[in-house]
């Protein structure tokens, strides 16, 4: 695991935008795999910024997002879809056809979480993974004690995912409990990883994933087995990591090693 720790928010972001950034530029047809919520915002901004640069195209690039919540619309505000439409798609020139998030279709789960997979590997699978990662743990919406070898599928959400993510809904909206996410298998099988933790309430969930032993009770510490992973963090959420200044070194040795 390379573990990058950067000053603030913005430089975790324009490093992880610089590394999707490069890729997309070395080969065209990438695929992307992306995530949602809070951490990856910047990231997402700071491509869009490249892109009306003009730095970088999206027009071959296919994408397969996380997951997405069971009963909303794609068209609901809250729905990853939406999401995804609102913060990245809309403002560059990726065909929308090429986007694909696990959503259900006619109704049919496993139909649709089967297809989803055939898609990935359809398209030779996916070059980069982009990641968050949950206070507790998860992956996508693989949740504490999913199985590590697991594929895309309908998930229960844990009331702590739920609670977390409240804050997006409005009081009184709906706000599902279930979810289809790509699975811990499906991550696994990337090119490259690349995991990130913003802000001293993650500070924990880094050091359990980075240092702590595997477990599918902390989903993300399963990254530890794949062999190109980068987790870029701020300085707030590298607060509990033991080798703290053995990061620090390393990725100063890499620097200058690497080219
Ligand atoms: C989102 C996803 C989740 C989030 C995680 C962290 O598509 O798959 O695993 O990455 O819950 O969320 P934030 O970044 O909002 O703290």
């Amino acid at each position: 695991m390379r573990v990058v720790i950067l000053p603030t928010e913005k430089e975790v972001s324009n490093f992880a935008a610089d590394i999707i950034a490069n890729l997309v530029k070395t080969k065209q047809n990438s695929v992307l795999g992306l995530a949602t919520g809070s951490s990856v915002l910047l990231t997402y901004e700071a491509l869009i910024e490249k892109y009306r640069k003009r730095e970088l195209s999206f027009q071959n690039i296919t994408s397969f997002n996380l997951d997405e919540y069971i009963d909303l619309k794609p068209n609901h505000s809250q729905s990853y879809r939406y999401y995804m439409n609102q913060k990245l798609f809309n403002h560059i020139d990726i065909n929308k056809h090429n986007t694909f998030i696990p959503e259900c279709i006619d109704g049919n789960y496993e139909l649709s979480c089967i297809n989803f997979e055939l898609e990935i590997k359809k398209h030779g699978g996916i070059d980069l993974q982009l990641l968050g990662i949950g206070s507790n743990g998860h992956i996508g919406f693989n949740e504490p004690t999913s199985s590590l070898n697991s594929r895309t599928r309908v998930k229960a959400l844990t009331k702590n995912t739920i609670s977390n993510n409240a804050r997006f809904f409005k009081e009184n909206e709906l706000q599902p409990s279930m979810a289809i996410t790509m699975g811990i298998g499906t991550i696994m099988e990337s090119q490259k990883i690349l995991l990130l933790g913003l802000g001293k309430h993650k500070s924990k969930v880094v050091a359990d994933i980075v240092e702590g032993p595997l477990s599918s009770f902390i989903p993300g510490s399963i990254l530890q087995q794949h062999n190109n992973v980068i987790v870029v963090i701020d300085e707030h959420a590298a607060t509990d990591l033991k080798l703290y200044d053995y990061y620090i070194h390393t990725e100063k040795m890499h620097q200058k090693y690497t080219c």
